[in-house]
């Protein structure tokens, strides 16, 4: 078994330490940890022991995660490492060689390596750009015709940040339904919304639905390492048993913060947080954008501290990204790493005085590589 180069990761982690603004990343500036544990209950959290844990997470836990999905209960729950690792364990414990995996595009591109890894076929189906990056259910619906294990789903997005409408998530279960196929959707931007309320989850229509999702985007928290699945129970169970191998539990400190951060009004500040940093951020990069002499177009996201914009500049978007970083000490995702040149996606997650210095970097190498040229 070979893992293809992640090269989003391995982009991100290579650089993002070494560069004055890093817009590289898809989450809002984290919290740091008195942030989230106020001065009079730090004694109690310095005396956890530093233990192994109940391996599929403990029972407060996962009974605080089920509270988040109508009908879930602890058994339907796994915690894991990440939503990264809820993804891992989804896969190899649904996917066998031979598979055809219907791959929805743009995309973050570990499931798609993850099936290519356990020998199984990924095919790609489009989110579109001129229709605001919704898709063509009739495109699916043709994919789904020759045969169909899984549909792996990013909603909302990730890297455009955009979200299906309850219509098309019907239509998309409808079609694993006719085609007997799983869906797994990864969920981990949910709770990140620039407008409106916390969307519902996909969890509790379909019921070969697994739902991924963690406390690294929407929550601010992505030191903690600690995301979930959400399955039937035998599915939690077999993907407990492939965890047994990769991590055992999550950390005893992580599994603290975590419930506090799930407690009902906890969880609404964080998101709320969340909010109060994209929702203006969006607003200072459109009419930033608007100062570019057209050089970017940019569908709004409608959810996750992401946009991803069209450049329109005779470059490839990896180069750009490379110039961007040496010049103007920049990081951007190039659109090459989602699979889709001639976009970059950038961070909406900084705080704002930080984010108005960087985009004014940013505009500064764009208007360069136009007068000059890649
Ligand atoms: C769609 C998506 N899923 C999963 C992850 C992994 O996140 P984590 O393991 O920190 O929860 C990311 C990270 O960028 C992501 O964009």
């Amino acid at each position: 078994m070979k893992f293809p180069r992640f090269e989003m990761e391995r982009w991100q982690s290579e650089w993002e330490h070494h560069v004055r603004f890093n817009l590289g990343e898809s989450g809002v500036h984290p919290l740091r940890l008195d942030e989230v544990v106020p001065a009079e209950e730090r004694d109690a959290l310095f005396k956890t022991e530093l233990a192994y844990l109940q391996t599929d997470g403990t029972s407060e836990l996962k009974e605080s995660i089920a509270r988040l999905y109508p009908g879930a209960t602890a058994d339907n729950i796994l915690v894991t490492t990440g939503s990264i690792e809820a993804n891992f364990q989804a896969l190899l414990h649904l996917l066998e060689p031979g598979d055809r995996v219907l791959f929805m595009r743009p995309n973050f591109l570990q499931m798609q390596g993850l099936t290519q890894a356990f020998g199984a076929h990924s095919i790609p189906f489009y989110l579109k750009e001129p229709a605001d990056w919704t898709l063509d259910l009739n495109e699916v619906s043709d994919l789904c015709s020759k045969g169909v294990k899984l549909i792996v789903v990013t909603d909302p997005n990730n890297p455009v940040g955009s979200v299906l409408s309850l219509e098309q998530r019907r239509g998309l279960e409808e079609l694993a339904a006719r085609a007997g196929a799983w869906l797994v959707v990864d969920e981990v931007y949910l709770g990140a919304e620039l407008e409106g309320d916390t969307l519902p989850s996909w969890w509790g229509t379909y019921p070969k639905t697994v739902v991924t999702c963690g406390l690294s985007k929407a929550y601010g928290l992505p030191g903690l390492r600690v995301g979930w699945i959400v399955a039937l129970p035998e599915i939690v169970q077999s993907c407990w048993a492939g965890k047994d191998y990769t991590s055992i539990s999550i950390s005893a400190l992580s599994e603290k913060l975590a419930i506090r951060a799930l407690q009902p009004d906890k969880r609404a500040a964080l998101l709320e947080r969340t909010r109060s940093i994209i929702r203006p951020n969006w607003e200072i990069f459109a009419s930033w954008m608007e100062d570019l002499d057209g050089i970017l177009t940019c569908v709004p996201p409608k959810a996750g501290a992401i946009a991803f914009p069209r450049y329109h500049l005779d470059i490839n978007s990896s180069q750009m990204a490379q110039r961007l970083m040496k010049e103007k000490s920049v990081l951007i995702c190039p659109g090459d790493q989602f699979g889709l040149d001639g976009f970059f996606r950038v961070g909406l997650g900084n705080p704002a005085a930080e984010f108005r210095q960087a985009l004014e970097e940013v505009a500064a190498g764009l208007r360069l590589i136009r007068d000059q040229g890649a």
